[in-house]
């Protein structure tokens, strides 16, 4: 299966959703934990400092990695990314721990490892990060920044302070979205590094995202199989140090972990995905970092209507922005103010430290109450900082339906929708594009997400009618696929059941 197909097969229609026959089974929700059982804890510190730089300095500027990572900054840097922030006691009990970065369904199946070498009070090794009990759990402990080194090509690996190497375990996230649950991994995956770059930046540790990586090495040095959990992701943190020696063969590593539920279902299209986009050799690797930002373009459709400048400061800082994060589950109707969306459109978008080019993703945004900017569809350019008109009128239903008739999509002042060009990008880059296209725009939500939060306003990340985006905005998005959207506005308290949760419940 190739990233067409698997996008085709996977697109949500009017129909699709209404005959999908799939329920929610509760006997086996996956438990939201990753718990090894045979291994030591070690508790990480929970006083540190606030991370006080403005959220907007933090999304945009990188900084010098001068800082020296400590175990406290470490655990800032883990708690602001992926920590849990938030609990919620729901009818009959049901308690949700919510975490720093959104997740679709709240279901978190994105984990995180820790490759220590430099870090001032950990020793060196390979570690898990539980948010559940805030502890690290050693899995291997030789220094195996080496090793990861190779398996990405890149030296700089082995003298970073550390790595963090983010996974997904499937299950977790298809047990309630089927096969479409690749997607999510990449898209939630994003939203954390969204999280993860703003922390890291803001703690001066200038991180940096490796997303080439010869996958079945990589899976060996953490333990994981493929076939239930894979990795996603890297990214170098702290100071340059001494170069970490070569550890020589890893032995395989199988440690005890609690089972996440008593059956499990298998999505064959998906870990068809997952295989196809791996990169096997180091001539894969070479020529995946010797990719180019996709020149395909929205086309030009009409006059270009300029934004105010973006805010250099919301006045927020990081650490409080990323506690008082959480979902908007209903929109007022009340405007934001056009320079509020600038910003958000331009957290957006800034650039990404990465080993391959990141900005084939593009923002389409339905307006419905932004200042004095007229409703209607519009293709936000980001070297003009400015929107540019595909056609006004009023869409707040149309908005509504294209994200799968949730009233949120229609309610919200703004909705950002993020659209690739898939075809050129498999072209250019091969099925590993398809991984960069859903990452980068759940990167670019999850900056959007902090950017109106630090701004005092709501965001949701929003699923979508894949080909009915496409056709809603055209001509402008010839040669698109829609990849993503996040509604930004102001929110009300009482939220409503999404389409697919009340389908979902109907079959229980
Ligand atoms: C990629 C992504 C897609 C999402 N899609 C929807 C959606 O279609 N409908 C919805 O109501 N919420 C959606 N959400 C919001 C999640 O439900 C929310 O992030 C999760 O419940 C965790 O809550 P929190 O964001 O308040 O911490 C989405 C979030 C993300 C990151």
């Amino acid at each position: 299966m190739n990233a067409r197909e698997f996008h085709d097969l996977t697109a949500h229609t009017p129909y699709s959703v209404r005959s999908s026959g799939h329920t929610l089974d509760w006997d086996i929700k996956p438990f939201p934990f990753k718990v090894y059982t045979d291994v030591p804890a070690v508790e990480l510190p929970r006083t540190f400092d606030p991370v006080d730089t403005d959220t907007l300095i933090a999304i945009a500027a990188a900084r010098d990695g001068n800082a020296e990572l400590d175990l406290a900054r470490l655990a800032a840097a883990l708690y602001l990314s992926a920590g849990v922030t938030r609990k919620k006691v729901y009818a009959q009990g049901v308690e949700v721990l919510f975490r720093a970065a959104a997740s679709t369904g709240a279901l978190y199946q994105t984990e995180v490892y820790v490759a220590a070498g430099g870090v001032r009070g950990l020793a060196p090794g390979l570690y898990h990060f539980c948010p559940g009990d805030f502890t690290l759990r050693r899995l291997r402990d030789v220094d195996v920044r080496g090793p990861l080194a190779h398996a990405a090509l890149d030296d700089n690996l082995r003298g970073r302070a550390a790595v963090l190497i983010l996974t997904a375990i499937y299950w977790r996230n298809t047990w309630k979205y089927q096969a479409r649950g690749f997607r999510h991994l990449f898209w939630d995956a994003g939203t954390m590094l969204a999280n993860v770059l703003a922390a890291g930046n803001a703690i001066s540790l200038a991180p940096f995202l490796v997303t080439g990586f010869v996958d079945d090495e990589v899976n060996h040095v953490l333990g994981v199989d493929g076939r239930h959990e894979t990795t996603l992701e890297l990214v170098a943190l702290g100071p340059r140090g001494t170069r970490a020696p070569d550890p020589g063969p890893l032995p395989a590593i199988s440690h005890a972990t609690l089972p996440l539920s008593s059956a499990e279902v298998d999505y064959p299209a998906l870990r068809a995905m997952v295989d196809t986009s791996k990169l096997a050799r180091p001539a894969d690797l070479t020529a995946w970092r010797a990719s180019r930002t996709i020149a395909t373009r929205p086309r030009g459709a009409g006059p270009m209507v300029p934004l105010p400048s973006p805010r250099t400061r919301a006045g927020r800082a990081l650490s409080d922005t990323i506690q008082r994060r959480g979902s908007t589950r209903q929109f007022s109707h009340d405007p934001i103010t056009a320079a509020e969306l600038a910003t958000a459109l331009w957290a957006a978008t800034r650039p990404v430290p990465a080993d391959v080019p990141f900005g084939s993703v593009h923002l389409f945004v339905i307006v419905n109450a932004v200042g004095d900017v007229a409703p209607g569809a519009y293709v936000y350019r980001a070297g003009e900082h400015a929107l540019e008109i595909v056609r006004h009128g009023a869409f707040r239903d149309r908005a509504a339906y294209l994200t799968l008739e949730q009233p949120l999509g229609g309610d919200a002042a703004a909705t950002i929708f993020f659209m690739a060009p898939l075809d050129a990008m498999r072209e250019r880059l091969g099925e590993r594009g398809y991984r960069l296209a859903n990452l980068e725009a759940g990167l670019a939500g999850g900056r959007a997400y902090l950017a109106a939060y630090a701004q005092e306003f709501g965001a949701s990340g929003l699923t979508f009618y894949d080909q009915a985006v496409v056709e809603f905005f055209a001509p402008a998005s010839e040669g698109m696929d829609a990849i993503f959207v996040t509604a930004l506005g102001r929110s009300v308290r009482q939220p409503r059941a999404s389409l697919i949760d009340r389908l979902s419940r109907r079959g229980k």
